[in-house]
């Protein structure tokens, strides 16, 4: 039996009520199982969330971390805060944050650092645009993104990245990239991976997949062999869906 991660990423949603009230409602409903799962949530819901969730397999992290160990930053939250408030892994280079925010691959690979250092367990984003798709661009894309995001790290370092594929034109559009599309993309990954790091890191790393994941999907993505897992946005919104995409993974 395989063992996924499926994180939910509620981007800029939930106050702290309605975040509490989701993991009270969500708790009851995931069955027993080996998989993991977590949602990234709002900084501002990340200490409240934690304490309701201490006792719990439910991994509470935030959606983005500074770079900084802290000091002069205004409005940049460090890992050492999340930490104090009980999040136990960040969101970093989200396309939203890339595209949005231009976060640039020097800074991501600087927030991977950043976290690694600080014991926060990085779950690395990237993903290619459409346009970058349709010219044919997308191993290019990809492996310089996890080339310029990784390149410094040595092999127990990456032990502890999780890594998600998240082709941007899927991201909030309902088009998911079919199973057979996202277990090509992540061969590709992965075998780029073995051919920088090893076999032995790089068989064990998990690969998740995101982009419009809904419980329909679901079990046709995890049962693709380099598909270790989802990150999951709209549909993690809703504790019954988010619920039943996390009892798929531990049925699998
Ligand atoms: P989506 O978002 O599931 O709503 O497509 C995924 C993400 O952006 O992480």
């Amino acid at each position: 039996m395989k063992n996924f991660l499926i994180i939910g990423n509620w981007k800029s949603n939930k106050t702290v009520s309605e975040a509490l009230d989701f993991i009270k409602k969500l708790l009851p409903l995931i069955r027993p199982g080996h998989s993991r799962y977590g949602i990234a949530a709002p900084f501002t819901c990340l200490q409240s969330l934690a304490q309701e969730a201490k006792g719990t397999e439910i991994l509470i992290g935030s959606q983005n971390i500074s770079e900084q160990v802290g000091g002069a930053f205004t409005g940049e939250i460090s890992t050492r805060m999340i930490k104090d408030v009980g999040a136990t892994f960040s969101l970093i280079g989200h396309s939203e944050r890339r595209l949005l925010y231009s976060e640039s691959d020097e800074l991501i690979k600087k927030k991977i650092k950043r976290s690694l250092l600080d014991g926060v367990r990085p779950i690395l984003c990237i993903g290619e645009t459409l346009e970058q798709r349709e010219s044919g661009n997308v191993i290019k894309v990809l492996e310089n993104q996890l080339f310029q995001a990784l390149s410094d790290l040595n092999k127990d370092e990456l032990h502890a990245v999780t890594i998600a594929y998240e082709p941007v034109w899927a991201i909030g559009t309902g088009r998911a990239a079919t199973p057979e599309t996202a277990q090509e993309t992540h061969k590709i990954l992965r075998d780029f991976l073995v051919r920088k790091w090893g076999e032995e890191v790089c068989y064990s790393l998990k690969i998740l997949y995101g982009g419009s994941v809904t419980p329909e999907n679901i079990k046709d993505l995890l049962k693709q062999p380099d598909i270790d897992g989802a990150l999951v946005g709209g549909a993690s919104l809703d504790e019954g869906l988010f619920a039943k995409i996390v009892n798929f993974a531990r049925e699998l």
